[in-house]
């Protein structure tokens, strides 16, 4: 018997306990030892029933997503699909005693077993799709038959996971146990002994009919190519689930490996695959190991309640952390909590949060006018109005005003944090806390590090960053730190092509179409055209004399046209904020362009796409060689949670990676001899390209060497 697996009886019910730490994985061995554990249950004459239980946090967390990896470079093929049927057909009832989460092969797991019991906190669920695979040991075969199809396609096509309650309701779980788990288990393996075991894959009462499928398969397209737009998986998902409404379980069971064995070889699978794992990679900083001490943040406080502020300090309240927000006068700090107020009701009236969890989170946040409770709180964000000197003027009250060892956080976007922490007496507390806008939305939150800031400082926002529901990437302090100093290019070539002829409307088309959530001229509208115009004005000195720098967003902001906020920027807008082209626009830039000498032509989406998206890789190399970011894949992960990069391209290195670096590097190489310096090819691009490698494996000498 494999030690994976531990097989002990409680009287006539035997206990197969499955304890591959850390979630209980269904990897090498495991699949062998359930056998096994099977097999004994049904020779040994004492046992009338057997449960099947995970050791630790977790049930199982699915199929072992490394494997993955192997199979698709060589490695042998492993299915889970004859275990499966293994157990369901053994003689004697298995009960699936399910706690923490019973995800993708564990819920598949679960659904081979007679009956299914759960604590009320466990989850099951289908994530699949979010690796860019479909159920592969059933899942899309015995869901439908147990559940019905209707709630099957959304929960295969969708990846979202059900609460225990939930499934118990759906009749997945047949019975939620309270308290101890593994005895309700026993007890109820006991119940059902003497009784004859049902076994899914024989259902066919919730199948439906014929035509009502076919409605629910046809929304289930229609919502999974709005709303997963460009994902192959949930399309094949939903196809596999449609086999198990018209073929018998073996042969729908053939569909679904052949779809399985299709979403797992592509690009969108690795891609995805990449990014599970680099999401918790991200967590991992060579020199700051895990036993770091962390400081306690039971008490915050934010200072400035605008648009960020505002925001920032609902993301505490919402993970129960008590707040102070403090503004300037009443007026100031009113309008930020009437923000907050109106922000809170939206999610109310959406049905995301309950009028009562609204109350509790509003009472966490206490509007202030000074300093005088900051001496109480274990960490500060500051975010005022960008600009050095009221930043430290601001540290240097919040020096005054905390206690030793609160953390002192700084949202800037822009401003250097170690000048900043030079208005302190204790660098080594302060660090950059970079939140995203809508700061209560957006995953990210770039966490820069000063000279100074001390490793439990570093450590301590990191794992606060889940705590807050994001997900933190350490980055250095550098102008723009990482997402907006690679956004600066991006952008950049995004106004030049419109200045060398390409239509508004087609730059942000060609992008949409690669897959970002917008397009980059739309995204300057919604976040303010004029933020970026009086950063260039503020910086304008530091530009080299001779390098071709864009100027329609200048001239549109010198027009007042800022964007969203005033109606009109790349783009008119309604009072409800839909855009519409403008009609006058083409002519106004061609007018400009003229002026400027730059001559018009034909632009095609490739080269739209080429443009904008290397000149992110390029830019990317940059700050990777420089240090600021750890690793390529942190990058990726800043891009996926902070500019709406489509994450089944795996981020702008790991894009760059697929499409082959030393075809991105003639490429650049080629827009370096067409558009200048601007384009120079990053040394560390160069390099890898030259030598035949990958940042992937860039990243991975990074480890081997730390
Ligand atoms: N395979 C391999 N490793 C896994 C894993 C899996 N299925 N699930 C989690 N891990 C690893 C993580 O990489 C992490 O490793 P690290 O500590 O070295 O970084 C460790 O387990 C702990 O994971 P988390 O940090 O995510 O722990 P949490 O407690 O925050 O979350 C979880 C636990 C909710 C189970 C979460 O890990 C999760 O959602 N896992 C993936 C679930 C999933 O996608 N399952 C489907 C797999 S595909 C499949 O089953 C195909 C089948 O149909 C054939
Ligand atoms: P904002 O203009 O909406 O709000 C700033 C607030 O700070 C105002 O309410 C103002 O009254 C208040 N304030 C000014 N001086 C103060 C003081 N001494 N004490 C207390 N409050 C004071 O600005 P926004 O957009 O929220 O930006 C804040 C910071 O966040 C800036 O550093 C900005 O660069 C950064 N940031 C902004 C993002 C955005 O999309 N708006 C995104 C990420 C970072």
């Amino acid at each position: 018997m494999s030690n994976l697996i531990k097989v002990n009886n409680d009287n006539d019910v035997a206990i197969i306990t499955i304890d591959n730490p850390p979630v209980n994985a269904l990897g090498p061995g495991v699949a062998e030892g359930i056998w096994a554990a099977i097999d004994e249950i049904n020779r040994d004459p004492a046992v009338k029933a057997a449960i099947v239980i995970g050791a630790g946090r977790t049930f199982v967390a699915g199929a072992d997503i490394k494997e993955f990896g192997k199979m698709t470079s060589g490695g042998p093929r492993r299915s889970l699909l004859p275990l499966l049927l293994h157990i369901e057909d053994s003689a004697k009832p298995v009960v699936m005693a399910i706690h923490g989460q019973a995800f993708g092969g564990g819920l598949e797991l679960a659904m081979a077993g007679h009956y299914r019991v759960a604590s009320p906190a466990a989850q099951v669920g289908q994530p699949e799709v979010n690796l860019g695979i479909i159920p592969g040991a059933a899942g899309t075969q015995r869901l439908p038959r147990l559940i019905g199809v209707a709630k099957a396609v959304e929960m295969c096509a969708g990846g979202k996971p059900v609460s225990a309650r939930e499934a118990a309701a759906l009749g997945l779980i047949d019975r939620l146990i309270d308290g101890d788990l593994r005895a309700g288990a026993v007890a109820f393996a006991r119940e059902v002994a003497s009784k004859p075991a049902p076994r899914a894959r024989e259902r066919t009462e919730k199948l439906g009919t014929a035509a009502e499928n076919a409605a629910i398969l046809t929304s289930a397209r229609a919502v999974a190519s709005k709303k997963q737009r460009g994902l192959k998986a949930p399309l094949a998902a939903i196809d596999a689930v449609e086999a198990a409404t018209k073929l018998p379980f073996e042969e729908g069971c053939q569909v679904e490996a052949k779809l399985f064995t299709e979403c797992l070889f592509s690009d969108q699978s690795k891609a995805l695959i990449h990014v599970f794992f680099g999401e918790r990679e991200v967590a991992k900083i060579p020199d700051i190991p895990k036993e770091t001490p962390v400081l306690p943040v039971n008490r915050a406080a934010v200072v400035g309640s605008g648009t960020m502020g505002g925001g920032i300090a609902m993301v505490f309240a919402n993970a129960g952390i008590p707040v102070l927000l403090k503004d300037v006068d009443e007026a100031a700090l009113d309008l930020g909590m009437s923000k907050i107020r109106k922000n809170y009701a939206n999610s109310v009236q959406r049905g995301r949060f309950t009028q009562t969890f609204v109350d509790e989170r509003l009472q966490l946040i206490t509007p202030v006018l000074n300093y005088n409770a900051f001496s109480e709180v274990d960490m500060v964000v500051e975010a005022v109005f960008e600009g050095m000197t009221l930043k430290k003027t601001v540290f240097a009250d919040l020096d005054r005003a905390c206690r030793k060892g609160a953390i002192l956080a700084s949202n800037t976007s822009t401003l250097s944090i170690d000048e900043i922490a030079s208005a302190t007496s204790r660098p080594e507390a302060v660090i950059g806390t970079h939140f995203f806008s809508p700061a209560n939305v957006m995953r990210l939150l770039e966490i820069v590090r000063g000279k100074k800031s001390s490793k439990e400082v570093i450590a301590t926002c990191m794992q606060l960053s889940k705590k807050l529901g994001k997900i933190g990437v350490l980055v250095g302090n550098c102008r723009g730190f990482v997402g907006n100093r690679m956004f600066g290019p991006y952008r950049r070539e995004a106004q030049f092509l419109v200045e060398e002829g390409a239509g508004v409307e087609a730059v942000d088309q060609a992008l949409v179409e690669f897959g970002n959530a917008m397009g980059p001229l739309a995204t300057g509208d919604l976040a303010g055209l004029d933020v970026g115009w009086r950063i260039r004005k503020e910086y304008r000195h530091l530009e080299k004399p001779g390098i071709r720098q864009p100027f329609a967003e200048d001239r549109l902001c010198e027009m007042g046209r800022y964007g969203q906020k005033t109606v009109r920027g790349w783009y008119c807008y309604d009072e409800n904020r839909r855009p519409s082209p403008d009609p006058e626009l083409p002519a106004m830039v061609r007018n400009w362009s003229a002026e400027a000498g730059i001559p018009q032509r034909k632009i095609s989406a490739e080269e739209i796409v080429d443009r904008c998206i290397y000149a992110l890789v390029n830019e990317g190399a940059r700050i990777l060689e420089e240090g600021y970011a750890l690793r390529a894949v942190d990058i990726d992960i800043i891009y996926l949670n902070g500019y709406g990069f489509p994450a089944y391209r795996g981020g702008p290195m790991w894009h760059a990676d697929t499409v082959g670096l030393q075809k991105v590097y003639e490429r650049v190489c080629e827009f370096h001899q067409q558009h200048g310096e601007l384009w120079a090819p990053a040394p560390l691009l160069k390099r890898l390209a030259e030598a035949g490698k990958t940042f992937a494996e860039f990243d991975k000498e990074q480890v081997a060497a730390a």
